[in-house]
């Protein structure tokens, strides 16, 4: 939203954050919790968005490239921690963390793609795990993390594109997350990200917008899935309170439905061969200016971010800058 993060909540959270890293690697979600896969990515987001060396320096690296290993299982999956479950929100925390810090090692890549193909079910969409229901959550997590890796390709597109345009309500203007379900403004990241990363995928121009109906998303956002009440923030939909979570997923649904964010077809980098494809891929994503579609006050507008790291462009670009001017850790580190 653009608000500044004063020098003494960043130097909390620093402190905070550091407290819940583990000697053998990765973040748990509160000081002693076991390593998570999800604590981690938003550790390690939050830890982006300080835009500071300080703070990104905390993480190590080395300690990390460790415990995703370790979280690795044979056929290409992540189990989110230790003896936890396995799904697709794994690959792309994984795939998240490991791209930012720039350990993306084959032993980390290796069968990821396989593994979430297997997760496209027969209605299109993604699943958690191969053989289940296809869910707008888990569509997010097996695009961007098929985006990272530079091989969304790999799935059926066509039918993908059926799935998700049926999952926006005619009359709410929201998405459900899976057929025949209620709208959740959440899902305005979790599926409209999905159309954003689609819209790639399919080498689609800004010409041709994306398949979803911008201003009717606004207009469930803003009329929907602001709480009324003293407390503020964001909620899933009418009768339902304002939580962090939704306030983070929504205004994240907002800002891609009222900017356009992509890649031109003819810009795009295919290549998937060296280590530096990946921060091109990256950092190629921008807001192009004549996409924007504010719906309302010129107040209502928020700064776009980027489709796979949920976060504004200026922190994710110091931060892949910092991490990628390091010098690469050795391969057999582990
Ligand atoms: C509701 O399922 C679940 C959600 C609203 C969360 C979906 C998001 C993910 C799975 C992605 C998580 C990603 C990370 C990085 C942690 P439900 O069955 O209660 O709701 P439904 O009725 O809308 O299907
Ligand atoms: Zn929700």
């Amino acid at each position: 939203m653009g608000c500044e993060i004063s020098p003494e909540l960043a130097q909390g959270a620093l402190e905070t954050l550091q407290s819940m890293q583990d000697p053998n690697g990765g973040f748990g979600g509160g000081n002693r919790q076991v390593p998570h896969l999800a604590d981690t990515y938003a550790a390690v987001m939050a830890l982006a968005l300080l835009e500071s060396e300080d703070a990104l320096g905390i993480v190590d690296r080395e300690k990390m490239l460790g415990w995703l290993i370790r979280m690795k299982q044979s056929d290409g999956s992540f189990c989110m921690h230790e003896d936890g479950e396995v799904d697709v929100r794994g690959t792309y925390c994984a795939l998240v963390i490991a791209s930012l810090l720039n350990i993306m090692t084959p032993e980390v890549t290796e069968g990821c793609a396989e593994f979430i193909a297997k997760c496209q079910t027969w209605e299109g969409g993604i699943s958690l795990y191969p053989g289940v229901e296809a869910h707008g959550g888990y569509t997010l997590c097996g695009l961007a993390a098929l985006e990272i890796l530079g091989r969304s390709d790999i799935l059926d597109l066509k039918r993908l594109s059926r799935w998700m345009i049926l999952r926006q309500l005619p009359f709410e203007g929201g998405f459900n997350g899976r057929a025949n379900k209620l709208v959740d403004g959440c899902y305005s990241y979790w599926q409209g990200g999905s159309f954003v990363l689609l819209q790639k995928a399919l080498k689609r121009s800004q010409a041709q917008d994306y398949l979803f109906d911008r201003e009717a998303l606004q207009r469930y956002v803003l009329a929907c899935c602001q709480a009324r009440d003293r407390r503020g923030g964001l909620r899933d939909k009418p009768g339902k309170s304002s939580d962090l979570y939704h306030t983070m997923y929504v205004l994240c649904g907002l800002s891609l439905a009222q900017h356009y964010v992509g890649v031109e077809p003819e810009k795009i980098v295919s290549s998937t061969e060296s280590v530096y494809s990946v921060p091109v891929r990256m950092m190629q994503w921008g807001a192009i200016l004549k996409g924007l579609n504010v719906l309302g006050h010129r107040s209502n507008l928020v700064k776009p971010i980027h489709p796979v790291y949920a976060i504004p462009f200026s922190p994710l670009a110091k931060a892949v800058k910092y991490f990628y001017s390091l010098p690469p850790l050795a391969e057999t580190l582990h």
